[in-house]
């Protein structure tokens, strides 16, 4: 009785680690391929110039940060790309000189994605931006 109660116990906590372990591949797929990378797959985020919160887009080289979207002002033409460094998965992304640069370990990608130093080496998600009198859609 007794040996067969901790054969129980041993079985339910090999399913208990299991379950566990699962679940946490299961986490990192949605917070990489669902909410971080992709945070517009299958849809398209619509920023307007007007709007006061957008303000910043309209100096050359200045940027918002929408829905962990990184858009940016390029010399006049609008570029985005996902907030999410290909380095370490972290939202440390923004647009400087240029540039999509990570805050975190200093990766620097060119606005068409590719990666421009060691950290880098994975590019960047970048996103199709078109203009319709004041308003960006992003997809
Ligand atoms: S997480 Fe971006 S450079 Fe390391």
């Amino acid at each position: 009785m007794n040996s067969e109660k901790i054969k129980r116990n041993e079985f339910l906590k090999s399913l208990g680690f299991k379950g566990t372990a699962l679940f946490a591949v299961y986490c990192t797929g949605i917070s990489c391929t669902t909410t971080d990378v992709a945070p517009i797959s299958g849809g398209s985020l619509t920023i307007n110039l007007a709007d006061s919160a957008n303000a910043a887009l309209l100096k050359e080289g200045g940027y918002i940060i929408n829905s962990a979207v990184v858009i940016a002002n390029n010399g006049g033409k609008y570029v985005a790309a996902t907030q999410v460094c290909s380095h370490e998965n972290i939202r440390k992304v923004i647009f400087r000189s240029g540039e999509f640069y990570c805050t975190e370990h200093g990766a620097r990608f060119s606005t068409t994605g590719t990666g421009l130093n060691k950290d880098a080496s994975r590019g960047l998600k970048i996103y199709s931006v078109s203009q319709s009198g004041d308003v960006l859609t992003i997809s």
